[in-house]
């Protein structure tokens, strides 16, 4: 695939430096569990959360269809992350927004997004990696990437290195990558 074509192409070709089969990675946001089903082949363990029950039956079912067993799924806010993980994850993945083809009112909030993305950065393992995407095209989604960006450019730069992907030829506001990665403890 080509990764510069598909944002979320892009988002994964970095977790796949990360991969580790023996680790563990978080899905914060499972909507059609595509990154879910891409996490499970690639790590021992998976959580994935959704806030819409129809998003983790969808998810569900595309894991029961490809037959994978090591995805448990949490129909909860990824905000209390840390109240069903016990594992440091290696790679924890925001896949940000709304629903496509869903309900575009449910989306995600930035109040609870920087709440679980500090949930995230602390558990998440040393050398671990952060993955988020943001689409900035719609009016909620551009105030949220404002308010993720301050936050990632507030982090200790001695711990975390923050980087951003900037498709500059592509109109409209396009989606955004944002990696982090922690390179000790706070
Ligand atoms: C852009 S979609 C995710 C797409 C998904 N990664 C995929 O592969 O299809 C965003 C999802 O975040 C979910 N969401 C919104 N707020 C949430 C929250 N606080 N906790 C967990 N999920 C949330 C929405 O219900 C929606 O399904």
């Amino acid at each position: 695939m080509n990764v510069l074509k598909n944002t979320t192409a892009l988002a994964l070709a970095m977790c796949l430096q990360y991969a580790e089969p023996e680790g563990t990675a978080v899905d914060a946001t499972c909507g059609n569990g595509h990154d879910t089903l891409w996490l499970s082949e690639h790590f021992a363990k998976v959580y994935g959360f959704d806030i819409q029950k129809s998003a983790i039956e969808t998810t569900q079912a595309r894991l029961d269809e490809a037959g994978i067993e090591n995805v448990q799924l949490i129909h909860d806010s990824h905000a209390k992350m840390a109240d069903y993980i016990t594992e440091r994850p290696r790679v924890i993945v925001f896949n940000l927004g709304y629903l496509p083809g869903g309900d575009k009112s449910i989306s995600t909030e930035s109040g609870s997004t920087l709440e679980a993305l500090a949930a995230a950065l602390k558990m998440l393992e040393v050398d671990g990696l952060l993955c988020i995407t943001m689409y900035q095209g719609h009016c909620e989604g551009y105030l949220e990437r404002l308010k993720v960006l301050d936050w990632a450019k507030s982090l200790d730069k001695g711990l975390y290195h923050c980087i951003r992907t900037d498709m500059v030829n592509q109109p409209n506001r396009p989606p955004e990558v944002l990696w982090i990665t922690k390179k000790k403890e706070a």
